[in-house]
């Protein structure tokens, strides 16, 4: 743990679920304290302050700050102290913005796999530096792209071992979360999954813990009268919240989720166990039937309706990956439910997917989906199919500064990490930027940290009436 990390390993905030007029501020203090948020429209003045509250020692706290104004930036104080201390510890200032109104600019980052659990390819110190740069571009959100929380490591399975993953990024995502919402998705390695949840093996704690863990580490989105998503209740872990959209400004925000609903294995199974076919959890990629892996029938539709009745100028959908496995971009967009095909081009889209109008892709060509966003893959590389941009997002973290699986990738501008996106949504256009980030020793005069190292505009389509 770097020590610029102490601070916020000691009490951390995560905000997330903002809305309009409100936000949702998560606290977790490692060992009891007790603490209050001043918050206000203008820097350094804070109209209002909240009761003080005792954040027990590894239980999250999470402070509702309501009645916002919409569209308007805020800002806010932490103010703390051991329970009996004489005096009130303070944070740094920090911001967050409410809803946009249509016609406003903002900015969102993101990131793609960061695998803190893997020391030799992710650099605590190049992570949360990262981290910090993209702080300081003062995001609306901060968007986590997948295998963000990976059970690779977890031995003993136990609900505290298994939100093991879950603390040790509280952290990390605190320098970014405390003045940018941030939203998660579940990558293959969270193993939060239908298939491990559908076992009557380990495989069902595991999907419960770990998705338990993430819903009560952190702010996730519920649907409510802001943000649109899953009402499914699953027993033992109650609404998922894996996938949601909410509007902000010009921009739509599309969520999904590529492993809670597929009954199948999507990708690899929890301790690669099981032998034989995809139902018994296989790892055997080559030979499974690959239109048993879906999104659901629900996730599906909801999707559809989301895009077809959006009038927002900007549309983006985020998933940790085409398919939620294999490699590379457009490469894999044509296939299966994703773009309708089999292996050999066989058109059985209809045949398989009865009541779905049109394969995931196509759905996104029709409805003017500006860019969709998946991770998984371990480097930059942009890319286009049909008027969208494919965008695979870097890993914030590597400190080797490859781009693994490049040669997945046939096509398009292709760069190694490490870094993140910057995102900047204006009512004309949309501006992405990939900004590079390195550890203080790797920088040259061609490797420096925070220079963007491509670029690019996205211009809004005309909707189809
Ligand atoms: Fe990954
Ligand atoms: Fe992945």
């Amino acid at each position: 743990m770097p020590e610029s990390l102490a601070e916020f390993a000691a009490l951390s905030v995560v905000l997330g679920r903002a809305t309009d007029n409100s936000i949702t501020a998560s606290a977790l203090a490692r060992e009891t304290m007790e603490g209050y948020f001043e918050i206000g429209t203008a820097s350094g003045h804070y109209a209002r302050k909240t009761a003080t509250e005792t954040f027990p020692g590894g239980e999250p706290v999470e402070v509702v700050f309501d009645g916002l104004k919409p569209g308007t930036q805020h800002y806010y104080r932490l103010s703390y102290r051991k329970p009996g201390a004489a005096v009130f510890k303070q944070r740094a200032e920090c911001r967050f913005a409410t809803q946009r109104a249509r016609g406003d600019s903002f900015v969102f980052t993101l990131q793609g796999d960061s695998h803190p659990e893997r020391p030799q390819s992710s650099h605590p110190e190049l992570y949360a530096r990262t981290l910090v740069t993209a702080a300081a571009d003062h995001p609306d959100f901060h968007i986590c792209i997948g295998d963000d929380f990976s059970v690779e490591k977890v031995r003993t399975l136990t609900p505290a071992s298994l939100a093991g993953p879950y603390l040790l990024q509280r952290p990390f995502l605190g320098l970014v979360g405390q003045s940018a919402p941030v939203f998660l998705m579940n990558g293959n390695h969270e193993q939060a999954s239908l298939f491990n949840y559908l076992q009557t093996d380990e495989r069902r704690e595991v999907a419960v813990g770990v998705q338990c863990a993430r819903n009560r580490l952190y702010p996730t989105v519920a649907p409510d009268h802001f943000y649109s998503g899953n009402p499914e209740s699953l027993k033992d872990i109650g609404l998922l919240k894996n996938y949601c959209a909410w509007t902000w400004g010009d921009a739509l925000f599309v969520i999904m989720d590529n492993y809670w609903h597929s009954p199948a294995l999507v990708d690899s199974g929890f301790g690669a166990k099981g032998k034989g076919g995809p139902s018994s959890g296989s790892d055997d990629k080559k030979n499974r039937d690959w239109w048993s892996i879906t999104i659901g029938e629900a996730q599906y539709q909801w999707l559809k309706h989301t895009l077809e009745t959006s009038t927002a100028k900007h549309k983006f959908v985020f998933a940790h990956h085409v398919l939620g496995s294999g490699r590379g971009g457009i490469e894999e967009a044509s296939l299966y439910e994703w773009g309708g095909q089999g292996k050999k081009g066989e058109a059985t889209f209809a045949q398989k997917r009865p009541g779905w109008e049109l394969p995931i892709h196509a759905l996104m060509v029709k409805h003017k989906v500006g860019i969709f966003f998946q991770g998984h893959d371990h480097l930059y590389c942009q890319q286009e199919k049909d008027g969208v941009i494919y965008q695979e997002v870097p890993m914030p973290s590597d400190h080797g500064y490859v781009a693994y699986n490049e040669d997945r990738y046939t096509s398009g501008k292709k760069l190694p990490s490490s870094g993140y996106l910057r995102v900047t949504v204006t009512p004309a256009d949309v501006k992405v930027d990939y900004v590079r980030c390195f550890l203080p020793k790797d920088e040259t005069s061609d490797t420096r940290h925070g220079m963007v190292a491509h670029s690019y505009l996205v211009k809004p389509q005309p909707s189809v009436a």
